[in-house]
């Protein structure tokens, strides 16, 4: 798949809804994670945490109108990242839902009588202008990444990286060979990993040309001291409440 155009990053923006880290004391914080993208003209959800209740509460206190919302996508069907998914789609009806093609047809049905339209991805597409998802990529859980192109590079989001956040990252390269890799963010799921193997991540994100990190969700404490150690200032210390302007990203 080749790029074709780069949408401005002017008026993009990255909100983190759910995650158990936090950079805001007004907002709760609950295993899972969620966050809102505006690229491209579009507000994506993505993810929707591990509890409706929190989402719902955060979602308010941003200012965020779950109506508003044009596209949700889920990563991978693991509880801390569909738990608030019927809030939305009661919120919305005929809610657009890009979901891996893996899911299992019960959760499927399930989200289409809430009056889900299924997007079902199992190779890596354009979803909406400028906002791709890698496809249904295969690990020990099945799972898809989002992509945003931008004029700055690539903004890779994770929810759980189940796959890999190196094969992810590398296959967002190969999507859009063109771009480089501005940002990866999110679940990296280093948490059971020892130091030399969150090294050996950090040097592999070095070599794809990864300019900022910001491991958050399950990619574990360690991890994130380690990547803050050898990102320096290009680390982003995400949690709820953390506002990612893409166009800062240079
Ligand atoms: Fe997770
Ligand atoms: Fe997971």
């Amino acid at each position: 798949m080749q790029a074709n155009r780069q949408p401005s990053v002017k008026n993009s923006s990255i909100t983190i809804i759910c995650d158990n880290y936090a950079t805001r004391d007004d907002l709760e914080t609950s295993w899972g994670f969620s966050c809102l993208i505006k690229h491209g003209g579009k507000n994506i959800l993505f993810d929707t945490g591990g509890d409706g209740v929190v989402l719902s509460k955060n979602m308010a206190k941003l200012g965020i109108d779950p109506a508003s919302i044009d596209l949700l996508m889920i990563s991978h069907q693991h509880w801390d990242h569909t738990g608030g998914i019927y809030y939305v789609l009661n919120a919305k009806h005929n809610m657009p839902v890009c979901v891996p093609y893996s899911f299992s047809t019960r959760f499927k049905e399930d989200m289409k009588r809430y009056g889900a339209e299924l997007i079902e991805v199992k190779k890596a597409q354009e979803i909406s202008p400028g906002f791709y998802s890698t496809g249904d990529m295969k690990g020990l859980i099945r799972e898809q990444a989002a992509l945003l192109q931008s004029s700055v590079g690539t903004v890779v989001i994770t929810g759980c990286a189940h796959p890999g956040i190196v094969k992810i990252v590398k296959t967002a390269k190969t999507i859009l060979p063109d771009d480089d890799p501005a940002l990866a963010m999110g679940g990296f799921h280093l948490l059971h990993d020892a130091d030399n193997n969150i090294l050996k991540t950090i040097a592999h994100f070095k070599n794809m040309g990864v300019r900022y990190a910001a491991a958050s969700h399950c990619s574990g404490k360690r991890a994130r001291e380690l990547f803050a150690c050898e990102y320096g200032d290009h680390f982003i210390p995400l949690g709820v409440g953390t506002i990612i302007t893409p166009d800062k990203l240079q």
